[in-house]
């Protein structure tokens, strides 16, 4: 297959985000979809939050369209346009792939926690057992806390600047994951076995702290930054310095891929 190509055949999916600039996942969707064999790519495309409700309409109609990506702010707000939600998206709250059924039909998945999962898996780390200090609640946080307990591990905790959605993230975890062992605990990484970032602290441009206390991280845990630009943020920075196992966003990233293409149906 010519990869340079976009013709009739091809297959199309959207990436909906604002703003459209930081998107940095449309090239590695579609050099992945396209290295298993498919006629696919991936368009970022700047939907405003006023417009999110057209533009979801307009993709029932796009019948060479496979789906949408959905990412700030749209993920929350997507839910109640949808057709049919997974029970995993059903579960977190939000979506951030959208299928389109030949028939138009939208369903809505949530891989980013399942995806950090796999992402740890295939570097050859098992949640299963750990103890997890997981920073910040937001839409990813969401996504891996409801994973994190689904994978199994021992113990975990939900730091939050915003108090208040830490207690209702562990609040609604318990309640899915009766057997799992989470709280609210503080940006204190001592004790634990693994370290994620799911804050935005340590984006370019999000320059106002750090996510955790890097003088209690020690050479025995795994650190984990989500955020994909810089690659190596000051966490993973002092975190190598340190010693520690690091986990970075691309393997996060490309841990939703395989779900992804699954989900849609590639
Ligand atoms: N690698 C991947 O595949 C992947 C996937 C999804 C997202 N991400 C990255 O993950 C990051 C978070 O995304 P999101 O969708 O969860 O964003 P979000 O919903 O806006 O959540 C932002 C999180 O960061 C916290 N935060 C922001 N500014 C802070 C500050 N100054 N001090 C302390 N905490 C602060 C927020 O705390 P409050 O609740 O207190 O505001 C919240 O927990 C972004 O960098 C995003 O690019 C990566």
């Amino acid at each position: 297959m010519d990869t340079r190509r976009i013709t009739g055949q091809t297959k199309i999916m959207l990436l909906m985000a604002d703003p459209v600039s930081h998107v940095v996942g449309t090239e590695a969707i579609t050099a992945f979809m396209r290295a298993a064999g498919h006629d696919f790519v991936c368009v970022p495309v700047h939907v405003g939050a006023r417009d999110l409700a057209t533009a979801i309409q307009a993709l029932r109609g796009f019948r060479n369209c496979v789906g949408s990506g959905v990412t700030i702010p749209h993920k929350i707000p997507v839910v109640p346009l949808l057709d049919e939600l997974t029970p995993r998206a059903r579960m977190i709250g939000s979506v951030n792939y959208v299928r389109r059924d030949a028939d138009g039909k939208l369903t809505g998945d949530n891989v980013d926690g399942s995806g950090f999962v796999r992402g740890a898996m295939e570097a050859g780390i098992q949640p299963a057992g750990l103890r997890v200090l997981l920073l910040g609640a937001g839409g990813a946080g969401r996504s891996l806390a409801f994973a994190l307990a689904e994978a199994g591990v021992a113990e975990l905790v939900v730091s939050n600047r915003d108090h208040a959605k830490a207690v209702a993230l562990v609040e609604t975890v318990s309640a899915a994951y009766p057997g799992a062992s989470v709280r609210t605990g503080e940006a204190d990484a001592t004790g634990f076995d693994m370290v994620v970032n799911a804050t935005s602290l340590g984006m370019i441009g999000k320059d106002d702290g750090d996510p955790v206390d890097f003088a209690t991280l020690s050479a025995d845990m795994i650190v984990a930054d989500i955020v994909m630009k810089p690659e190596r943020t000051r966490l993973l920075q002092a975190a190598q310095a340190k010693g520690c196992r690091l986990l970075f966003g691309r393997q996060m990233m490309d841990g939703q891929l395989a779900l992804a293409r699954a989900f849609l149906g590639l």
